[in-house]
């Protein structure tokens, strides 16, 4: 599973660093067998509803490091 936060000028101010932080925290935790990546990526053309995520080319939007969390958990348990 790859995931995307994106990190461009927009989603970036509106503290998409800290769902990639925390996203990362999340697969330190839960991803044991190390299937999932999780990367910051330029702007996704989606800026008026930051911030947004990418996980496997499916972009959701108005996220906060909750429901990023929660999207990301519930997708790895699925693998
Ligand atoms: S900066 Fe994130 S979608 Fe444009």
């Amino acid at each position: 599973m790859l995931v995307k936060v994106c990190t461009g000028k927009t989603c970036g101010s509106r503290f998409s660093s800290y769902i990639l932080k925390r996203l990362l925290s999340e697969k330190a935790k839960y991803d044991y067998k190390n299937i999932s990546t999780i990367e910051g990526c330029g702007c996704q053309g989606n800026c008026k509803t930051w911030p947004v995520i990418v996980i496997d080319d499916i972009l959701t939007d108005r996220m906060d490091p909750i429901k990023a969390s929660n999207l990301y958990l519930e997708k790895l348990k699925k693998l």
